[in-house]
């Protein structure tokens, strides 16, 4: 299957005061047609980094991005209309991502007017349908931003997103900034949307439940690197990596007889200006020895995914 959207070997850098912080490095993926991808990893991961290369938003300093196998870098200005058609974005907070001074009408029409030739009556029949596709209605059209609540313009940002009929709806922790409350009804419209226009979606997130309600496979990040990935239901249920394994224990109640393993990543996340040599998680891994503070383990196949962990590939562990 041909990916919408892939990253081969992607990394990004920025140059700071005291030299170079390392993002995101090396990381391989693909959205495809129909296929839910969750993206897991803690605050300062390089999640948001990673969205915002896979949204041209951002140029990455090694590795490209292709669009259905173009790199975006050579995209001609029409293969660039098709990619904006094609790829929409919805940020974590509605609330900087609306522009409060526009009626809602004007805010998803305007993407649309840009990406695609439609008529005005035809934008205007789009944005209606739009809008009753989040659970709003026409007639929210003619507010603005500040008239609504969190959760419902999460769902306005939601239906300019897929004002355009895209292929693949990139979402970067599209519910971290709503109350819990709130946070299901919009997944589930996320869930139900997918389902109807048989949209791919790259779903970011900290947390490992959300990601196994949303996804079919999951990509875990620690540092800018890929450690872990593999299908939802195993990844959100029985992880192989340390990380991993911390992450799903963070997710769930705590319990208080958990092993050393399944609970929370304890201390703090290394700073990504000086990443630790060997495994970048080997300060905070239960498991930790020698080789792990030397070698830096490579992403390894396991049956149905891939690990970079020296633990699961040794024999004598
Ligand atoms: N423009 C930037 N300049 C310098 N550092 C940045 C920039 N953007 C992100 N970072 C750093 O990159 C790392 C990853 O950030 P981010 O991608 O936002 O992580 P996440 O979304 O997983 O929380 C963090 O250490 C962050 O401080
Ligand atoms: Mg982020």
């Amino acid at each position: 299957m041909t990916a919408i959207l892939s990253a081969h070997g992607l990394g990004r850098a920025f140059r700071v005061r005291k030299g170079h912080l390392h993002a995101l490095t090396d990381v391989n993926l693909d959205c495809e047609p129909g296929r839910s991808l969750g993206v897991v990893g803690e605050s300062g991961c390089g999640k948001t980094t990673l969205n915002r290369l896979l949204l041209l938003l951002d140029a990455p300093t090694t590795g490209e991005v292709r669009f259905k196998g173009k790199s975006l870098a050579t995209l001609t200005a029409p293969e660039r209309k098709a990619y904006r058609k094609s790829v929409q974005p919805v940020f974590q907070n509605p609330y900087s991502s609306l522009n409060p001074r526009l009626r809602v009408r004007r805010i998803i029409r305007e993407p649309l007017a840009a990406a695609t030739d439609m008529s005005r009556r035809e934008i205007d029949a789009r944005v209606d349908e739009v809008l009753e596709a989040v659970g709003l209605s026409a007639r929210d059209g003619d507010r603005v931003p500040a008239e609504f609540s969190g959760g419902q313009r999460q769902r306005i940002a939601i239906a300019r997103a897929l004002a355009s009929k895209p292929e693949l709806m990139l979402l970067d922790e599209p519910v971290s900034s709503q109350d819990i409350s709130i946070r299901a009804q919009i997944l589930n419209v996320l869930k139900d949307l997918r389902a109807e226009y048989g949209l791919a979606t790259l779903f970011v997130s900290h947390d490992l439940a959300t990601v196994r309600f949303m996804c079919d496979e999951v990509i875990v990040i620690y540092l800018g690197r890929v450690v872990e990935r593999g299908p939802a239901a195993k990844i959100c249920t029985a992880p192989d990596h340390p990380y991993t394994r911390a992450l799903l224990a963070a997710a769930l109640p705590a319990d208080p007889d958990a092993p050393p393993a399944d609970v929370p990543p304890r201390g703090e996340l290394p700073s990504p200006m000086n990443p630790p040599s060997g495994c970048p998680y080997h300060t905070r891994c239960p498991f930790s020895r020698d080789v792990c503070a030397t070698a830096r383990p490579p992403l390894e196949p396991t049956g149905d995914g891939a690990v970079a962990c020296h633990m699961t590939h040794a024999e004598d562990w």
